[in-house]
């Protein structure tokens, strides 16, 4: 999604814009701009593209200016191109960058033409510029330019505006979608995401919506949605060049997958005590709540959401509590009826994810007894808006396609029913042997990813095919949606997943040469039908693919069976998904598509 740098600084800040331009291309993006402050001037440079085009444009005309904005584009109103790149301009005075959406824009445009703007791009965000130009023009200051400009907008944004007639300042303001002060050594900067200056500081101050800040080189002013002057906390984060860079790995995803064993005992540290979970991980007070929480609602999106419905699973077989479990996108338009001791529960890598930031915002007006979220980023809006919280600790994840922050969040949401569970005093004995698994969970992980030579014989015969069908049943089926859903984003192969014995129900006309399945058999009470229901594709000439337990025994006449290592049955989904990630991964790279940015794909899903 949209990413936004700003710089006003003491040298020059060209080339630290572009840096941090190319820090937040894993956010996913089609263009790329910068406006620099230059003798009285404005160097206004944009491309479709690549950042590495809009660099080098900045080498041929080497504009040098101590005051900027950049912007990498998601394309939402207008297609990607030029014209449509920020930042905007109004009357070659006021530039602007714009992250998410203002949903009265038709209405805005209408009311700017009539004052004589000309538009010239296809944006909801090119009105911005002309508005703040349009009420400078009527003598107030930018300061107050940006709060009357505000006062229009209805929508999501975070702006970051310069004046031609100002070479010292630059005006941000945020509303619903995430922006951020960085205090450097020479300058003060302002982004979209603390990735981007993590080079040049590792202090942050977020701000809250509604807040307004005016920055220069040496100083910087937050006044809140009243326009009344504020101190807002400063954040230190060290953001290791380790965790962000891909080093020896060809993309961050496959780095991000072999990272999985490290980052599941991150999950895990410090959670677990003797042969139980410990008390008030999820924040003081946790605990007691807990014991009061009768009913559980999910909301996620993508990858997320298939981690709350593998967790629903848990919450019933472990913590004795019902689950439903929605699409974030979807849980505030079905008028949700909420039962009061319901506890809702957010799953965001990001938590910055707007349907699901929307659905917690819509939830609170409800009578639910508490909210929590499972999230990786702790300066996130999802992390500070919601009651209680558990950190996945997964570090940095900058491939767009989800890895390491799925698994770990199944670890956090399996702390989360063995914490419910302990609450409600329910399943001592069951509790006691999944945390004994769950101390050897990152070995068995380990193992699993010794996989890769069996599955780089396979994943030729997948690539050269244009559909693939995924089986699972029972918590397996989400593990299998979370496969097909890694395949087709990755590598645009046509991918569904059903559960096994819903395929005589349809799907099965389906299976023939040229449709690959991929199955899942752990031992289970439900491993025979599953056998069964393979036979039907094997009778139709299909080719079968099974990841299964090594006491399966099943005989295929095209196709390979690959055994994976033993484990608890509860925790089989977090291992199950490790060559589901590695196959899509490999698949994609025989391929050749952008593994890391896939296209029309963002990595933090800021807009509804
Ligand atoms: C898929 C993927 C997406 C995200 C979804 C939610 O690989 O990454 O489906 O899972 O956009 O994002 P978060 O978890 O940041 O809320």
């Amino acid at each position: 999604m949209c990413g936004i740098i700003a710089a006003a600084s003491n040298r020059n800040v060209g080339k630290l814009l572009v840096k941090g331009l190319h820090r937040m291309e894993y956010r996913g993006y089609d263009s790329a701009g910068i406006a620099l402050h230059q003798d009285d001037q404005i160097a206004h440079l944009r491309t479709l593209g690549k950042v590495k085009l809009l660099e080098d444009k900045m080498i041929e005309e080497k504009p040098k200016s101590k005051l900027g904005i950049a912007h990498t584009r998601w394309a939402t109103h207008g297609e990607p191109s030029e014209e449509n790149a920020h930042p905007h301009k109004s009357n070659e005075r006021i530039y602007i960058v714009h992250n998410g959406i203002i949903e009265n824009y038709l209405n805005l445009k209408e009311f700017l033409k009539k004052e004589g703007y000309a538009f010239s791009s296809q944006t909801d965000s090119e009105l911005i510029a002309h508005m703040l130009e349009f009420f400078l023009n009527q003598g107030n200051s930018i300061l107050d330019a940006m709060y009357l400009t505000k006062e229009k907008l209805d929508g999501a944004y975070a702006i970051a505006a310069i004046d031609k007639e100002d070479d010292k300042n630059i005006i941000i303001a945020r509303s619903k979608s995430p922006l951020l002060i960085g205090i450097g050594t020479d300058e003060l900067l302002a982004a979209s995401d603390p990735l981007a200056i993590s080079g040049l500081t590792n202090e942050f101050i977020f701000l809250e919506d509604g807040d307004v800040a005016q920055i220069s080189a040496d100083d910087f002013k937050i006044y809140d949605d009243s326009k009344k002057q504020v101190e807002r906390e400063i954040t230190h984060i060290d953001i290791s060049h380790e965790a962000s860079s891909k080093g020896d790995y060809r993309h961050f995803m496959e780095k991000e997958i072999y990272e999985q064993p490290a980052a599941i005992l991150n999950t895990i540290d410090g959670r677990v005590g003797g042969d139980d979970v410990l008390d008030n991980i999820f924040g003081l007070g946790s605990s007691e709540m807990f014991s009061k929480v009768k009913r559980i609602q999910i909301v996620a999106c993508g990858t997320s959401l298939h981690a709350g419905r593998v967790a629903a699973n848990w919450f019933s077989a472990i913590s004795e509590l019902p689950t439903q479990v929605d699409y974030a996108s979807e849980y505030r338009y079905k008028n949700p009826h909420v039962d009061q001791d319901s506890l809702l529960v957010t799953i965001s890598q990001s938590g910055e994810t707007a349907d699901t930031l929307a659905a917690l915002r819509y939830a609170q007006e409800k009578d639910y007894l508490s909210s929590l979220t499972v999230c990786n980023v702790p300066t996130s809006s999802l992390a500070r808006e919601s009651e209680y919280s558990i950190f996945t600790n997964a570090g940095p994840e900058i491939g767009v396609a989800s890895t390491k922050a799925f698994t770990t969040q199944l670890a956090g949401l399996m702390l989360l029913a063995l914490s419910l569970a302990k609450s409600r005093d329910v399943n001592p004995k069951l509790r006691t042997r999944v945390i004994t698994a769950m101390r050897s969970l990152a070995d068995t992980v380990e193992e699993t990813l010794k996989l890769k030579d069996e599955i780089l014989e396979i994943a030729p015969e997948i690539a050269s095919k244009d559909n693939a069908l995924f089986l699972g049943r029972g918590i397996f089926y989400p593990i299998a949606k979370e496969g097909a859903l890694k395949l087709k984003e990755i590598s645009y192969i046509h991918a569904e997943a059903y559960p096994a014995g819903e395929l005589k129900h349809g799907p099965l006309a389906l299976i023939d040469e040229d449709m690959p399945v991929i199955a899942l058999a752990p031992e289970s009470e439900i491993a025979e039908k599953l056998v069964s229901n393979l036979e039907e594709v094997k009778a139709r000439g299909g080719t079968i693919y099974v990841f299964s337990d090594p006491s399966i025994s099943m005989e295929l006449k095209s196709g390979r069976i690959i055994k994976m290592p033993k484990c608890d049955f509860l925790l089989t989904p977090i291992i199950y998904t490790i060559p589901l990630q590695i196959l899509s991964y490999e698949v994609a790279l025989l391929r050749g598509t952008d593994i890391d940015q896939p296209r029309n794909l963002a990595k933090s899903v800021t807009v509804e």
